[in-house]
Protein backbone atom coordinates (compact mmCIF):
# COMPACT_ATOMS: atom_id res chain seq x y z
CA UNK A 1 0.00 0.00 0.00
CA UNK A 2 1.63 3.23 -1.05
CA UNK A 3 2.61 6.21 1.36
CA UNK A 4 0.04 8.59 0.31
CA UNK A 5 -2.93 6.01 0.77
CA UNK A 6 -1.46 6.05 4.34
CA UNK A 7 -0.94 9.44 5.08
CA UNK A 8 -4.88 9.51 4.10
CA UNK A 9 -5.49 7.11 6.14
CA UNK A 10 -4.07 8.75 9.03
CA UNK A 11 -5.56 12.52 8.03
CA UNK A 12 -8.95 10.93 8.54
CA UNK A 13 -8.66 8.79 11.73
CA UNK A 14 -7.12 11.35 13.84
CA UNK A 15 -10.02 14.27 13.40
CA UNK A 16 -12.43 11.08 13.82
CA UNK A 17 -10.29 9.85 17.00
CA UNK A 18 -10.96 13.29 18.59
CA UNK A 19 -14.58 13.47 17.29
CA UNK A 20 -15.89 9.91 18.97
CA UNK A 21 -13.43 10.24 22.00
CA UNK A 22 -14.91 13.48 22.67
CA UNK A 23 -18.62 12.27 22.43
CA UNK A 24 -17.97 9.40 23.94
CA UNK A 25 -16.88 11.29 27.02
CA UNK A 26 -19.62 13.70 27.11
CA UNK A 27 -22.28 11.50 26.74
CA UNK A 28 -20.57 8.57 29.24
CA UNK A 29 -22.28 5.16 27.65
CA UNK A 30 -20.64 2.44 26.26
CA UNK A 31 -19.85 2.17 22.66
CA UNK A 32 -20.83 -0.98 20.58
CA UNK A 33 -18.26 -1.63 17.66
CA UNK A 34 -19.97 1.18 14.85
CA UNK A 35 -19.48 0.02 11.28
CA UNK A 36 -18.77 3.42 9.74
CA UNK A 37 -18.34 3.92 5.72
CA UNK A 38 -14.93 3.12 4.57
CA UNK A 39 -13.76 2.89 8.04
CA UNK A 40 -15.74 0.19 9.40
CA UNK A 41 -15.19 -0.63 12.88
CA UNK A 42 -11.76 0.30 13.17
CA UNK A 43 -12.54 3.69 15.16
CA UNK A 44 -14.27 2.07 17.31
CA UNK A 45 -11.70 0.05 18.78
CA UNK A 46 -9.30 3.13 18.47
CA UNK A 47 -11.44 5.54 20.49
CA UNK A 48 -11.34 2.38 23.20
CA UNK A 49 -7.92 1.32 22.81
CA UNK A 50 -6.87 3.06 26.71
CA UNK A 51 -9.66 0.78 28.04
CA UNK A 52 -9.28 -1.93 24.97
CA UNK A 53 -9.98 -5.10 27.55
CA UNK A 54 -12.69 -3.85 29.03
CA UNK A 55 -14.50 -2.74 26.13
CA UNK A 56 -13.99 -6.37 24.21
CA UNK A 57 -15.58 -7.69 27.06
CA UNK A 58 -18.67 -5.67 27.13
CA UNK A 59 -19.04 -6.23 23.44
CA UNK A 60 -18.28 -10.04 23.87
CA UNK A 61 -20.70 -10.08 26.53
CA UNK A 62 -23.50 -8.27 24.71
CA UNK A 63 -23.12 -10.47 21.31
CA UNK A 64 -22.87 -13.51 22.83
CA UNK A 65 -18.75 -14.44 23.03
CA UNK A 66 -17.76 -14.14 19.29
CA UNK A 67 -18.08 -10.91 16.97
CA UNK A 68 -16.63 -10.06 13.55
CA UNK A 69 -14.77 -6.67 13.12
CA UNK A 70 -13.16 -5.22 10.22
CA UNK A 71 -10.52 -2.39 9.58
CA UNK A 72 -10.95 0.03 6.58
CA UNK A 73 -10.31 -1.65 3.01
CA UNK A 74 -6.59 -2.77 2.00
CA UNK A 75 -5.26 -2.97 5.60
CA UNK A 76 -6.10 -6.79 5.87
CA UNK A 77 -7.59 -5.85 9.59
CA UNK A 78 -9.98 -8.66 9.27
CA UNK A 79 -10.66 -10.28 12.86
CA UNK A 80 -12.81 -12.68 14.76
CA UNK A 81 -13.09 -11.65 18.06
CA UNK A 82 -14.02 -14.88 20.61
CA UNK A 83 -14.07 -16.16 24.33
CA UNK A 84 -16.20 -19.00 23.90
CA UNK A 85 -14.81 -22.16 25.27
CA UNK A 86 -16.10 -23.98 22.61
CA UNK A 87 -14.28 -22.05 20.00
CA UNK A 88 -11.55 -22.04 22.52
CA UNK A 89 -11.06 -25.54 22.44
CA UNK A 90 -10.91 -26.05 18.07
CA UNK A 91 -8.57 -23.32 18.03
CA UNK A 92 -6.06 -24.44 20.74
CA UNK A 93 -6.29 -28.21 20.71
CA UNK A 94 -8.57 -29.67 18.18
CA UNK A 95 -7.53 -27.80 15.12
CA UNK A 96 -4.83 -26.19 16.62
CA UNK A 97 -2.54 -26.91 12.98
CA UNK A 98 -4.93 -24.55 11.34
CA UNK A 99 -4.51 -21.58 13.80
CA UNK A 100 -1.07 -20.93 13.78
CA UNK A 101 0.52 -17.57 15.10
CA UNK A 102 1.08 -16.95 11.89
CA UNK A 103 3.36 -14.15 10.10
CA UNK A 104 1.89 -10.80 11.54
CA UNK A 105 2.36 -12.11 15.24
CA UNK A 106 6.23 -12.82 14.12
CA UNK A 107 6.44 -9.51 12.60
CA UNK A 108 4.92 -7.51 15.77
CA UNK A 109 7.31 -9.21 17.81
CA UNK A 110 10.34 -8.95 15.67
CA UNK A 111 12.43 -8.05 18.90
CA UNK A 112 12.13 -11.46 19.30
CA UNK A 113 11.98 -13.07 15.74
CA UNK A 114 12.67 -16.58 15.43
CA UNK A 115 11.68 -17.74 19.37
CA UNK A 116 9.86 -19.93 20.22
CA UNK A 117 7.13 -17.38 21.20
CA UNK A 118 7.14 -16.36 17.20
CA UNK A 119 7.40 -19.57 15.75
CA UNK A 120 5.07 -22.40 14.37
CA UNK A 121 5.58 -25.79 13.26
CA UNK A 122 7.99 -27.72 13.76
CA UNK A 123 10.61 -24.73 14.54
CA UNK A 124 8.16 -24.46 17.68
CA UNK A 125 7.64 -28.28 18.22
CA UNK A 126 11.57 -28.31 18.60
CA UNK A 127 12.30 -25.66 20.52
CA UNK A 128 9.60 -26.57 22.87
CA UNK A 129 11.40 -30.01 23.22
CA UNK A 130 14.47 -28.64 24.22
CA UNK A 131 13.36 -26.25 27.12
CA UNK A 132 10.61 -28.50 28.55
CA UNK A 133 13.70 -30.89 29.26
CA UNK A 134 15.33 -27.78 30.30
CA UNK A 135 13.01 -26.51 32.83
CA UNK A 136 11.57 -30.06 33.70
CA UNK A 137 15.57 -31.33 35.25
CA UNK A 138 15.05 -31.92 38.48
CA UNK A 139 18.08 -30.14 39.27
CA UNK A 140 17.11 -27.10 37.44
CA UNK A 141 13.78 -27.20 39.65
CA UNK A 142 16.17 -27.66 42.76
CA UNK A 143 18.11 -24.20 41.84
CA UNK A 144 15.08 -22.72 41.16
CA UNK A 145 13.65 -23.15 44.01
CA UNK A 146 16.62 -22.32 46.03
CA UNK A 147 17.20 -19.08 44.22
CA UNK A 148 13.26 -18.03 44.79
CA UNK A 149 13.92 -18.95 48.24
CA UNK A 150 17.21 -17.19 49.22
CA UNK A 151 15.98 -14.32 47.51
CA UNK A 152 13.10 -14.03 49.45
CA UNK A 153 14.72 -14.44 53.05
CA UNK A 154 18.01 -12.29 52.09
CA UNK A 155 16.74 -9.70 50.17
CA UNK A 156 12.82 -9.07 49.80
CA UNK A 157 11.71 -9.40 53.61
CA UNK A 158 13.76 -7.68 55.28
CA UNK A 159 13.57 -4.81 52.22
CA UNK A 160 9.59 -5.18 53.24
CA UNK A 161 10.34 -5.17 57.03
CA UNK A 162 12.24 -1.86 56.77
CA UNK A 163 9.55 -0.28 54.44
CA UNK A 164 7.20 -1.68 57.58
CA UNK A 165 10.03 -0.07 59.97
CA UNK A 166 10.00 3.52 57.96
CA UNK A 167 5.86 3.28 57.13
CA UNK A 168 6.51 5.28 54.11
CA UNK A 169 4.38 3.89 50.91
CA UNK A 170 5.96 2.73 48.20
CA UNK A 171 5.12 0.93 44.54
CA UNK A 172 4.45 -3.02 45.18
CA UNK A 173 4.02 -3.46 41.33
CA UNK A 174 7.83 -2.03 40.75
CA UNK A 175 8.89 -4.26 43.67
CA UNK A 176 7.65 -7.27 42.19
CA UNK A 177 9.07 -6.43 39.05
CA UNK A 178 12.74 -5.95 40.05
CA UNK A 179 12.32 -9.04 42.07
CA UNK A 180 10.94 -11.25 39.26
CA UNK A 181 13.82 -9.34 37.01
CA UNK A 182 16.76 -10.87 39.35
CA UNK A 183 15.21 -14.14 39.58
CA UNK A 184 14.22 -14.23 35.74
CA UNK A 185 18.00 -13.14 35.32
CA UNK A 186 19.12 -16.26 37.74
CA UNK A 187 17.31 -19.09 35.87
CA UNK A 188 18.65 -17.76 32.34
CA UNK A 189 22.29 -17.11 33.12
CA UNK A 190 23.09 -18.00 36.98
CA UNK A 191 23.88 -14.15 37.61
CA UNK A 192 22.11 -11.91 39.84
CA UNK A 193 21.55 -8.34 38.25
CA UNK A 194 20.92 -7.05 41.42
CA UNK A 195 17.63 -5.32 40.92
CA UNK A 196 16.14 -5.39 44.09
CA UNK A 197 17.65 -3.81 45.97
CA UNK A 198 17.88 -0.36 48.32
CA UNK A 199 19.96 1.43 46.75
CA UNK A 200 17.80 1.42 43.79
CA UNK A 201 20.31 0.69 40.80
CA UNK A 202 18.95 1.83 37.12
CA UNK A 203 16.13 0.21 36.26
CA UNK A 204 16.80 0.81 31.95
CA UNK A 205 16.18 -2.86 31.41
CA UNK A 206 13.35 -3.27 33.13
CA UNK A 207 11.56 -0.34 31.47
CA UNK A 208 13.04 -1.57 28.07
CA UNK A 209 11.18 -4.87 28.59
CA UNK A 210 7.96 -2.58 29.35
CA UNK A 211 8.47 -0.74 26.23
CA UNK A 212 8.56 -4.12 23.75
CA UNK A 213 4.91 -5.01 25.22
CA UNK A 214 3.97 -1.89 25.03
CA UNK A 215 4.45 -1.16 21.30
CA UNK A 216 3.46 -4.75 20.86
CA UNK A 217 0.20 -3.45 21.96
CA UNK A 218 0.05 -0.42 19.78
CA UNK A 219 1.20 -2.85 17.04
CA UNK A 220 -1.74 -5.26 17.25
CA UNK A 221 -4.45 -2.31 17.26
CA UNK A 222 -3.12 -0.90 13.81
CA UNK A 223 -2.83 -1.51 10.18
CA UNK A 224 0.60 -3.76 9.63
CA UNK A 225 0.99 -1.26 6.79
CA UNK A 226 1.32 1.80 9.33
CA UNK A 227 3.10 0.69 12.17
CA UNK A 228 5.39 -0.99 9.47
CA UNK A 229 5.91 2.51 8.35
CA UNK A 230 6.53 3.98 11.37
CA UNK A 231 8.90 1.31 12.47
CA UNK A 232 10.94 2.45 8.43
CA UNK A 233 10.52 6.33 9.95
CA UNK A 234 11.71 5.57 13.23
CA UNK A 235 9.45 7.98 14.65
CA UNK A 236 6.30 7.17 17.42
CA UNK A 237 5.95 4.14 19.47
CA UNK A 238 8.48 2.38 17.20
CA UNK A 239 11.39 5.00 18.16
CA UNK A 240 10.78 3.77 21.54
CA UNK A 241 11.36 0.57 20.56
CA UNK A 242 14.59 0.78 18.63
CA UNK A 243 15.88 2.66 21.90
CA UNK A 244 14.66 -0.38 24.02
CA UNK A 245 16.36 -2.68 21.79
CA UNK A 246 20.21 -1.39 22.34
CA UNK A 247 19.24 -1.22 26.20
CA UNK A 248 18.54 -4.87 26.24
CA UNK A 249 21.30 -5.76 23.64
CA UNK A 250 23.46 -4.13 25.66
CA UNK A 251 21.99 -5.11 29.24
CA UNK A 252 22.19 -9.11 27.78
CA UNK A 253 26.07 -8.10 26.56
CA UNK A 254 26.95 -7.24 29.99
CA UNK A 255 25.14 -10.41 31.84
CA UNK A 256 26.67 -13.00 28.87
CA UNK A 257 30.39 -11.32 29.99
CA UNK A 258 29.38 -11.70 33.74
CA UNK A 259 28.71 -15.20 33.60
CA UNK A 260 31.28 -15.96 31.55
CA UNK A 261 33.79 -14.75 34.62
CA UNK A 262 31.82 -16.35 36.79
CA UNK A 263 32.05 -19.88 35.31
CA UNK A 264 35.41 -19.11 34.61
CA UNK A 265 36.17 -18.54 38.84
CA UNK A 266 34.37 -21.15 39.51
CA UNK A 267 36.40 -23.68 37.35
CA UNK A 268 39.79 -22.23 38.88
CA UNK A 269 38.09 -22.94 42.39
CA UNK A 270 36.78 -26.10 41.45
CA UNK A 271 40.25 -27.23 40.48
CA UNK A 272 42.08 -25.67 43.75
CA UNK A 273 39.26 -26.84 46.34
CA UNK A 274 38.17 -29.87 44.47
CA UNK A 275 34.39 -28.96 45.21
CA UNK A 276 32.21 -31.08 42.94
CA UNK A 277 30.04 -29.42 40.08
CA UNK A 278 26.93 -30.77 41.24
CA UNK A 279 26.74 -28.42 44.43
CA UNK A 280 26.53 -25.21 42.02
CA UNK A 281 23.42 -24.02 40.80
CA UNK A 282 22.24 -24.85 37.52
CA UNK A 283 21.10 -21.98 34.99
CA UNK A 284 19.50 -22.82 31.57
CA UNK A 285 22.06 -21.32 29.30
CA UNK A 286 24.48 -24.62 30.83
CA UNK A 287 22.09 -26.56 28.93
CA UNK A 288 23.30 -25.16 25.66
CA UNK A 289 26.83 -25.99 25.34
CA UNK A 290 26.59 -24.68 21.70
CA UNK A 291 25.45 -21.18 22.34
CA UNK A 292 26.50 -18.93 20.38
CA UNK A 293 25.82 -14.73 20.61
CA UNK A 294 23.92 -13.98 17.59
CA UNK A 295 20.06 -12.39 16.91
CA UNK A 296 18.52 -15.46 17.83
CA UNK A 297 20.12 -16.00 20.76
CA UNK A 298 19.39 -12.86 21.76
CA UNK A 299 15.41 -13.34 20.67
CA UNK A 300 15.39 -16.05 22.99
CA UNK A 301 16.70 -14.47 25.82
CA UNK A 302 14.29 -11.73 25.21
CA UNK A 303 11.59 -14.28 24.99
CA UNK A 304 12.31 -16.37 28.07
CA UNK A 305 12.56 -12.65 30.51
CA UNK A 306 9.01 -11.51 29.32
CA UNK A 307 7.62 -15.12 29.61
CA UNK A 308 9.21 -15.67 33.51
CA UNK A 309 9.28 -11.73 34.63
CA UNK A 310 6.45 -10.03 33.34
CA UNK A 311 3.51 -12.46 34.07
CA UNK A 312 4.63 -13.12 37.57
CA UNK A 313 5.26 -9.71 38.46
CA UNK A 314 1.83 -8.58 37.08
CA UNK A 315 -0.10 -11.41 38.65
CA UNK A 316 1.40 -11.33 42.62
CA UNK A 317 0.57 -7.04 42.07
CA UNK A 318 -3.13 -8.14 41.12
CA UNK A 319 -2.93 -10.70 44.14
CA UNK A 320 -2.18 -7.85 46.73
CA UNK A 321 -4.72 -5.10 45.37
CA UNK A 322 -7.45 -7.74 46.13
CA UNK A 323 -6.29 -9.63 48.82
CA UNK A 324 -5.77 -6.11 50.29
CA UNK A 325 -9.57 -5.94 50.32
CA UNK A 326 -10.65 -9.26 50.89
CA UNK A 327 -9.20 -9.66 54.83
CA UNK A 328 -11.44 -12.18 55.27
CA UNK A 329 -9.51 -14.21 53.02
CA UNK A 330 -6.54 -13.13 54.23
CA UNK A 331 -7.02 -14.57 57.67
CA UNK A 332 -7.99 -18.05 55.91
CA UNK A 333 -4.84 -18.04 54.41
CA UNK A 334 -3.17 -17.17 57.19
CA UNK A 335 -4.78 -20.24 59.47
CA UNK A 336 -3.80 -22.49 56.78
CA UNK A 337 -0.58 -21.65 56.79
CA UNK A 338 -0.36 -21.75 60.97
CA UNK A 339 0.62 -25.12 61.20
CA UNK A 340 3.70 -25.06 59.03
CA UNK A 341 4.64 -22.01 60.77
CA UNK A 342 4.38 -23.49 64.22
CA UNK A 343 6.49 -26.35 63.49
CA UNK A 344 9.34 -24.33 62.46
CA UNK A 345 11.42 -21.30 63.69
CA UNK A 346 10.83 -17.89 62.33
CA UNK A 347 14.57 -16.97 60.75
CA UNK A 348 17.07 -14.35 60.39
CA UNK A 349 16.67 -10.26 61.20
CA UNK A 350 13.99 -9.45 62.86
CA UNK A 351 12.20 -13.26 63.42
CA UNK A 352 10.83 -13.65 59.99
CA UNK A 353 9.03 -16.16 58.80
CA UNK A 354 9.90 -17.80 55.61
CA UNK A 355 7.80 -20.13 53.70
CA UNK A 356 9.89 -23.10 52.00
CA UNK A 357 8.63 -23.74 48.20
CA UNK A 358 7.85 -27.59 48.99
CA UNK A 359 6.03 -26.11 52.28
CA UNK A 360 3.61 -24.10 49.89
CA UNK A 361 2.65 -26.41 47.73
CA UNK A 362 -0.52 -28.79 49.53
CA UNK A 363 -1.91 -25.43 51.02
CA UNK A 364 -5.31 -25.24 48.54
CA UNK A 365 -6.57 -21.78 49.71
CA UNK A 366 -3.18 -20.28 48.77
CA UNK A 367 -3.72 -21.95 44.74
CA UNK A 368 -6.96 -21.17 45.12
CA UNK A 369 -6.65 -17.19 45.72
CA UNK A 370 -3.91 -17.52 43.11
CA UNK A 371 -6.14 -18.90 40.05
CA UNK A 372 -9.35 -16.60 40.58
CA UNK A 373 -6.87 -13.56 40.42
CA UNK A 374 -5.78 -15.49 36.99
CA UNK A 375 -9.53 -16.11 35.79
CA UNK A 376 -9.48 -12.08 36.40
CA UNK A 377 -6.38 -10.75 35.59
CA UNK A 378 -5.14 -12.97 33.53
CA UNK A 379 -0.85 -11.25 32.76
CA UNK A 380 -1.50 -12.08 29.10
CA UNK A 381 -4.79 -10.93 28.34
CA UNK A 382 -5.17 -11.87 24.80
CA UNK A 383 -3.92 -14.46 22.11
CA UNK A 384 -3.40 -14.11 18.37
CA UNK A 385 -3.69 -16.16 15.71
CA UNK A 386 -4.15 -17.03 12.24
CA UNK A 387 -6.41 -18.72 10.00
CA UNK A 388 -4.31 -21.37 7.74
CA UNK A 389 -7.59 -22.52 5.79
CA UNK A 390 -10.92 -21.94 6.05
CA UNK A 391 -13.18 -23.40 8.85
CA UNK A 392 -16.25 -23.23 10.91
CA UNK A 393 -15.84 -22.52 14.23
CA UNK A 394 -17.77 -24.38 16.56
CA UNK A 395 -20.18 -21.43 17.55
CA UNK A 396 -21.03 -21.50 13.52
CA UNK A 397 -19.27 -18.45 13.05
CA UNK A 398 -16.97 -18.88 9.17
CA UNK A 399 -13.42 -17.82 9.34
CA UNK A 400 -11.53 -17.44 6.13
CA UNK A 401 -7.79 -18.15 5.43
CA UNK A 402 -5.81 -15.27 6.54
CA UNK A 403 -7.94 -14.01 9.02
CA UNK A 404 -6.81 -12.97 12.19
CA UNK A 405 -8.45 -14.67 15.18
CA UNK A 406 -8.53 -12.89 18.95
CA UNK A 407 -9.24 -13.90 21.90
CA UNK A 408 -9.70 -12.35 24.89
CA UNK A 409 -8.73 -14.20 27.87
CA UNK A 410 -9.63 -11.14 30.29
CA UNK A 411 -13.19 -11.58 28.69
CA UNK A 412 -13.09 -14.94 28.99
CA UNK A 413 -12.94 -14.95 32.98
CA UNK A 414 -15.68 -12.45 32.62
CA UNK A 415 -18.27 -14.30 31.07
CA UNK A 416 -21.46 -14.64 33.05
CA UNK A 417 -22.81 -17.95 30.50
CA UNK A 418 -19.07 -19.03 31.59
CA UNK A 419 -18.67 -18.60 35.38
CA UNK A 420 -21.95 -17.46 36.65
CA UNK A 421 -24.17 -14.79 37.75
CA UNK A 422 -21.16 -13.77 39.94
CA UNK A 423 -18.60 -13.71 37.87
CA UNK A 424 -17.28 -10.33 37.87
CA UNK A 425 -16.64 -10.99 42.15
CA UNK A 426 -13.34 -12.20 43.04
CA UNK A 427 -14.31 -15.19 45.04
CA UNK A 428 -11.58 -17.86 45.70
CA UNK A 429 -14.30 -20.51 46.83
CA UNK A 430 -15.33 -21.64 43.08
CA UNK A 431 -12.34 -22.91 42.58
CA UNK A 432 -13.02 -25.22 46.12
CA UNK A 433 -14.45 -28.70 45.83
CA UNK A 434 -17.91 -28.66 48.23
CA UNK A 435 -16.75 -30.33 50.80
CA UNK A 436 -13.56 -27.10 50.49
CA UNK A 437 -10.53 -29.76 50.82
CA UNK A 438 -9.47 -29.81 47.03
CA UNK A 439 -9.27 -27.85 44.68
CA UNK A 440 -11.70 -27.77 41.58
CA UNK A 441 -10.97 -29.43 38.43
CA UNK A 442 -11.20 -26.73 35.43
CA UNK A 443 -10.22 -27.26 31.65
CA UNK A 444 -7.78 -24.98 30.10
CA UNK A 445 -10.01 -24.05 27.24
CA UNK A 446 -12.37 -22.08 29.96
CA UNK A 447 -9.31 -20.89 32.74
CA UNK A 448 -7.12 -20.11 30.03
CA UNK A 449 -4.15 -18.11 31.64
CA UNK A 450 -1.63 -20.36 30.86
CA UNK A 451 -2.95 -21.01 27.34
CA UNK A 452 -4.26 -24.67 26.46
CA UNK A 453 -3.21 -27.46 24.07
CA UNK A 454 -0.06 -28.07 22.74
CA UNK A 455 1.41 -24.74 23.31
CA UNK A 456 0.23 -24.85 26.92
CA UNK A 457 2.89 -22.55 29.08
CA UNK A 458 6.02 -24.48 29.98
CA UNK A 459 6.75 -22.64 33.18
CA UNK A 460 3.23 -22.94 35.11
CA UNK A 461 4.43 -25.01 37.62
CA UNK A 462 7.77 -22.80 38.42
CA UNK A 463 5.66 -19.76 38.18
CA UNK A 464 3.01 -20.98 40.67
CA UNK A 465 5.92 -22.33 43.19
CA UNK A 466 7.30 -18.66 42.74
CA UNK A 467 4.42 -16.75 43.72
CA UNK A 468 3.21 -19.19 46.74
CA UNK A 469 6.29 -18.67 47.93
CA UNK A 470 6.05 -14.78 47.79
CA UNK A 471 2.66 -14.50 49.13
CA UNK A 472 2.89 -17.18 51.95
CA UNK A 473 6.35 -15.13 53.08
CA UNK A 474 4.31 -11.69 52.61
CA UNK A 475 1.25 -12.19 53.97
CA UNK A 476 2.16 -14.18 56.97
CA UNK A 477 4.78 -11.48 57.93
CA UNK A 478 3.30 -8.16 57.10
CA UNK A 479 -0.56 -6.04 56.92
CA UNK A 480 -0.37 -4.23 53.87
CA UNK A 481 -2.59 -1.34 53.10
CA UNK A 482 -3.54 -0.17 49.65
CA UNK A 483 -3.23 3.70 50.04
CA UNK A 484 -6.69 5.60 48.82
CA UNK A 485 -7.48 7.78 45.74
CA UNK A 486 -5.11 5.57 42.89
CA UNK A 487 -6.95 5.19 39.67
CA UNK A 488 -6.58 1.29 39.48
CA UNK A 489 -6.48 0.28 35.92
CA UNK A 490 -4.74 -1.51 33.22
CA UNK A 491 -2.27 -0.21 31.29
CA UNK A 492 -2.63 -0.54 27.21
CA UNK A 493 -0.41 -3.38 27.22
CA UNK A 494 0.16 -6.65 25.80
CA UNK A 495 0.94 -7.91 29.52
CA UNK A 496 -2.31 -6.60 32.09
CA UNK A 497 0.29 -4.50 34.39
CA UNK A 498 -1.44 -1.48 36.58
CA UNK A 499 -0.91 1.46 34.06
CA UNK A 500 0.06 3.48 37.58
CA UNK A 501 1.63 1.24 39.74
CA UNK A 502 0.07 -0.36 42.88
CA UNK A 503 1.22 2.48 46.30
CA UNK A 504 1.41 0.39 50.04
CA UNK A 505 2.40 0.49 53.19
CA UNK A 506 3.15 -2.39 55.15
CA UNK A 507 2.96 -3.08 58.83
CA UNK A 508 5.00 -5.60 60.80
CA UNK A 509 2.22 -8.18 62.03
CA UNK A 510 1.91 -8.57 65.52
CA UNK A 511 2.19 -12.55 66.47
C1 LIG B 1 1.76 -16.25 36.20
C2 LIG B 1 2.69 -16.86 35.49
C3 LIG B 1 2.56 -17.26 34.04
C4 LIG B 1 1.49 -17.20 33.20
C5 LIG B 1 0.08 -16.72 33.51
C6 LIG B 1 1.93 -17.69 31.91
C7 LIG B 1 1.13 -17.77 30.79
C8 LIG B 1 1.57 -18.17 29.55
C9 LIG B 1 0.82 -18.03 28.32
C10 LIG B 1 -0.57 -17.44 28.18
C11 LIG B 1 1.59 -18.53 27.33
C12 LIG B 1 1.26 -18.55 25.83
C13 LIG B 1 1.92 -17.33 25.19
C14 LIG B 1 1.77 -17.25 23.71
O1 LIG B 1 0.93 -17.92 23.12
O2 LIG B 1 2.47 -16.47 23.11
C15 LIG B 1 2.81 -18.99 27.91
C16 LIG B 1 3.82 -19.58 27.21
C17 LIG B 1 5.03 -19.89 27.77
N1 LIG B 1 5.42 -19.73 29.07
FE1 LIG B 1 4.29 -19.03 30.57
N2 LIG B 1 3.24 -18.05 32.00
C18 LIG B 1 3.68 -17.79 33.28
C19 LIG B 1 4.96 -17.98 33.78
C20 LIG B 1 5.97 -18.59 33.11
C21 LIG B 1 7.29 -18.84 33.65
C22 LIG B 1 7.75 -18.50 35.06
C23 LIG B 1 8.01 -19.43 32.66
C24 LIG B 1 9.41 -19.93 32.69
C25 LIG B 1 9.97 -20.51 33.72
C26 LIG B 1 7.14 -19.56 31.51
C27 LIG B 1 7.51 -20.13 30.31
C28 LIG B 1 6.72 -20.16 29.19
C29 LIG B 1 7.18 -20.62 27.91
C30 LIG B 1 8.57 -21.16 27.59
C31 LIG B 1 6.12 -20.47 27.01
C32 LIG B 1 6.11 -20.77 25.51
C33 LIG B 1 5.38 -22.02 25.20
C34 LIG B 1 5.19 -22.17 23.70
O3 LIG B 1 5.14 -21.17 23.00
O4 LIG B 1 5.07 -23.31 23.24
N3 LIG B 1 5.92 -19.03 31.81
N4 LIG B 1 2.79 -18.77 29.27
Amino acid sequence: MSIMFISMLLVLLVPLYLYLKASSRSKNTSVFPTNWPILHMFPSFMVNVHNLHDYLTMVLAGLGHNFRAHGPPGTGMRFFVTCDPANVRHIFTTNYTNFPKGAEFAAIFDIMGGSLFTVDGEDAAAQRGKLKSVLSNPRMIASTEACCRNKVENILLPLLSYMASIGTPFDVQELMSRFMFDLATMSLFGVDPGLLSLDKPPMDAVVALNTVMEVGFFRHTMPASCWKLMRWLNIGPDRKLSTAHKVLRRFLMELMERRKMEMMERKISTCHVGNDEEQDGVDIMSSYPDYVDDDLSYAKNIGYMLAARDTIGTTLTWVFYNLAQKPNIVSIIRSELSPIASCKEASGVDTMMIFEPHETKSPIYLRAVLYETLRLYPPAPFERKTVAANDIMPSGHEVRTGDTILISLYSLGRMEGVWGNDCPDYNHDRWLSEDGNNLRYVPSHKFLAFNSGPRICLGKEIAVMQMKTVIASMLWNFDMEVMEGQSIQPKPSCILEMKNGLIVKLKKREM
